[in-house]
């Protein structure tokens, strides 16, 4: 039975000696989506992932790909991975490199060649398809092994810090491209990467693990929400006298205006919060200029759920 989800996992356990690296975790990732994996150093993502793409057997639980068992023949022929380290034979020709891959994945030789040459293009390194991969920057490096990944048209792509070690602007290039291949060719991508403030820009869902375990997962829409506190934003051509209205109803928290004349107001309840708002407004006939809901950066998630919150 198709349940919409391209990987799934249940009680994925692997124990290396007495040390537990990832500790029963059930992972859910749907169709067609991009979706994050974040956590401290040594949380346990690298060793998911070998997991899921069979390179390392678990120690406990299960795991699919499309409904397919992982390390099965059929799921790994669904994958397209990145490892976090790259390794390349320095004397290897880079179009030769990505040919190879695709002949391994059964392209006919007379596609292959061609093949590797557009996917090698479409990275931005068709200047350096004849080039020996022995030179090549980190960046350039993390780009061939993204080709690598994709030869084979795979439906999903497991990278593991695909923006390590690239500067701001390759990043931001790897990004787009990554976000093209989710909305034009419906890839699904499950990402891990450090820096959050990135992948924050291109990921729809989250799953944060710590320790082995998972700490926090979810719609990024629906995470952003949860983890703002209900924290809004008002501007009004009377913000004192509006400050003073919501100040007699003892309706939120916290309450402050900045040095921008944006009034905060923090509450547990936010329904009744913003209803007054808008009375208040409306009653001192102040005109409403700005109107937002503040929303949880991935950062300020992270922040929280790792303990991290300052003061
Ligand atoms: N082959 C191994 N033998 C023993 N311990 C291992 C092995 N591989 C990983 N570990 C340990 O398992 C834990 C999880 O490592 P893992 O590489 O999965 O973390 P990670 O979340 O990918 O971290 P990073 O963000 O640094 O890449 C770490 O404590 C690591 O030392
Ligand atoms: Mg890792």
């Amino acid at each position: 039975m198709d349940n919409g989800l391209m990987i799934e996992t249940k009680d994925l356990t692997k124990n290396f000696g007495d040390f537990t690296a990832v500790d029963g975790i059930a992972l859910a990732v749907q169709k067609g989506t991009i979706h994050g994996f974040v956590g401290p150093n040594g949380a346990g993502k690298t060793t998911t992932m070998k997991m899921l793409i069979g390179a390392l057997r678990c120690t406990r639980g299960e795991g699919y790909i499309k409904g397919y068992e992982i390390g099965s023949t059929p799921a790994r022929q669904l994958i397209g991975y990145s490892p976090e380290q790259t390794f390349f034979y320095k004397d290897m020709i880079a179009s030769d490199y990505i040919a190879y891959m695709a002949r391994i994945c059964g392209v006919k030789r007379e596609d292959a060649r061609k093949k590797a040459l557009e996917l090698l293009d479409w990275l931005d390194l068709g200047n350096f398809s004849e080039s020996k991969v022995g030179g090549f920057s980190a960046g350039m490096k993390q780009r061939l092994s993204l080709g690598q990944a994709l030869i084979h048209e795979p439906e999903l792509l497991i990278l593991d810090e695909p923006t390590a070690n690239m500067d701001p602007t390759g990043r931001l290039s790897i990004l787009d491209k990554l976000r093209q291949l989710a909305q034009e060719k419906e890839v699904t991508i499950f990402l891990s990467s450090h820096i959050l403030s990135e992948l924050e820009q291109i990921v729809d869902f989250m799953t944060m693990i710590d320790k082995g375990q998972i700490v926090v997962e979810g719609n990024m829409a629906e995470l952003r929400k949860r983890f703002s506190g209900n924290h809004f934003l008002l501007k009004t051509s009377h913000n004192d006298a509006v400050m003073k209205a919501m100040k007699a109803k003892g309706l939120f928290r916290e309450g402050w205006i900045d040095n921008e004349d944006f009034i905060h107001l923090i509450s547990d309840e936010a329904t009744s919060l913003r209803r007054e708002m808008v009375a208040a407004v409306a009653r001192i006939g102040a005109e409403l200029e700005h109107f937002s809901e503040e929303r949880a950066t991935l950062q300020d998630i992270y922040r929280k759920t790792m303990g991290m919150e300052e003061e």
